[in-house]
């Protein structure tokens, strides 16, 4: 018999935990018979003591089969899935997976809500009317067989220890601890049935891990641990300073990635979203060469085919597919007011996390999880970095539903966009490539 208190010490005092004693911990969490103390105390344990890779890959692998792990054997497609580790007008897995799905490769997407700075996919999603995230395992595996893509939201069969473990390392002070991020995102991932992965690891004021060194050794734990896990898997390292793309807000993001879809995204969104499809296509082995790859992922825009697989995807999970050619059908806001320049000059610095306060003040995001989000507000037709203004001209417009949030949400909007005499440094937005 393995007593907590028994693991929890050898941990405390820095041994390598044994499979049977990560098991032990992993199922405690997800029927109870651990204590919360027990799981916070061993949580703080790993936080300080770490675990080594061998034992990640034992937590995550616990992790996975804490629940259902989907059988997609049913796709004959390869099946490829994006995992980005959150940002600030991050939209692309809404045009990315009808895209890739285009090219011929299945996307089994298991998305999450946002929550504190960062958006999420099924809150986006959820702007569409109609749309339902909801799915079943078999709705879910039936709309990948037919048309090869489905973006649902986490299930209670799916990896349900790491729904208890989150919630209480949110408490503790043990989310920052790179093994346990490691198992938490993989677990998800790997359950959902796919045969290889693509990571998008942010770094900057904007990212979840905003220190570059620190991102990088996620991304590398992530790519290894996943690896030895017999999925093949690559991280792409992306700088998260300024917002992704020009539109900040459930809605107003659907509508950009609807841009995005019929060739009008902006540079920056598609420079992310090629150099993530390409890694998809090429460790689904769809494409040979990065150019091969590339080219596949321009056309099946040039073509329609990616806008179509969106419709068929809206239309698969009941909503109205109608507003990607109508995008008035979307939600909208009451009050639409711009933020001027007060003087001419160039667009120095965009600050994301600011940015991202600001669209929370107006009801776009959550605090805490049980908050509704207000898919309308937001941000549009913000200025990028290195741009060039008239004093009086618009640097934004903010999408708001309520006057006082309106009006707290332009002053700090006001403040995260500088205006200097010479263009400021852009980040290079794309960096390393890992795995
Ligand atoms: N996202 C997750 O899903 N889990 C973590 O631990 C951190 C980010």
């Amino acid at each position: 018999m393995l007593f907590p208190q028994h693991i929890i010490a050898r941990k405390r005092d820095g041994h390598a935990l044994s499979r049977g004693e990560i098991g032990s911990f992993v199922h405690g969490a997800t029927n109870g018979s651990w204590a919360d103390y027990q799981l916070s105390a061993l949580l703080m344990a790993i936080y300080i003591r770490g675990m080594t890779p061998t034992e990640t890959a034992l937590y995550t692998e616990a992790m996975m089969n804490s629940g259902v792990v989907a059988d997609l054997s049913s796709v004959k497609r390869p099946k490829a899935d994006k995992h980005s580790t959150g940002g600030v007008g991050d939209k692309i897995s809404l045009h990315l997976a009808p895209m890739v799905a285009a090219c011929g490769v299945a996307v089994p997407m298991i998305s999450g809500r946002g929550l504190g700075h960062t958006g999420g996919t099924l809150d986006k999603l959820e702007s569409i009317p109609g749309f339902r995230v909801n799915l079943s395992m078999a709705e879910y595996r039936a709309e990948l067989e037919q048309i090869g893509v489905s973006l649902i939201g986490q299930t209670a069969e799916l990896a349900p220890s790491d729904k208890k473990l989150y919630a209480l390392r949110d408490v503790t002070a043990t989310v920052e601890c790179i093994p346990l991020i490691c198992g938490s995102i993989l677990a998800k991932k790997l359950a959902e049935g796919i045969d290889v992965l693509v990571l998008d690891v942010k770094f900057g004021r904007g990212a979840f891990m905003k220190d570059k060194t620190k991102a990088r050794e996620l991304a590398e734990a992530l790519v290894s641990v996943a690896k030895a896990m017999g999925k093949p898997t690559r991280a792409v390292m992306t700088a998260m300073e300024q917002p992704l793309g020009r539109n900040v807000g459930n809605a107003l993001e659907v509508i950009e990635s609807i841009e995005c879809l019929k060739g009008h995204g902006p540079a920056d969104t598609m420079e992310v979203t090629y150099a993530l499809g390409e890694q998809m296509l090429l460790l689904t082995k769809t494409a040979a060469t990065q150019a091969e790859a590339r080219s596949l992922l321009e056309q099946s825009v040039s073509s329609g085919a990616a806008l179509t697989k969106f419709r068929e995807l809206i239309s698969a999970q009941g909503g109205d597919a109608r507003v990607v050619d109508d995008v008035a059908l979307l939600p909208q806001a009451r009050l639409k007011v711009p933020l001027t320049a007060a003087r001419a000059g160039f667009i120095t610095d965009v600050d994301a996390m600011a940015v991202a306060l600001a669209a929370l003040r107006l009801g776009a995001g959550r605090a805490k999880a049980e908050d509704r989000v207000d898919h309308a507000v937001g941000f549009s037709a913000l200025v990028k970095v290195g741009e060039r203004v008239e004093a009086g001209a618009p640097l934004a417009l903010i999408h708001a539903n309520d006057e006082q949030a309106l009006a707290d949400a332009k002053a700090m909007l006001e403040e995260a966009v500088v205006i200097g005499d010479a263009p400021g440094v852009i980040v290079p937005l794309i960096d390393e490539l890992i795995g």
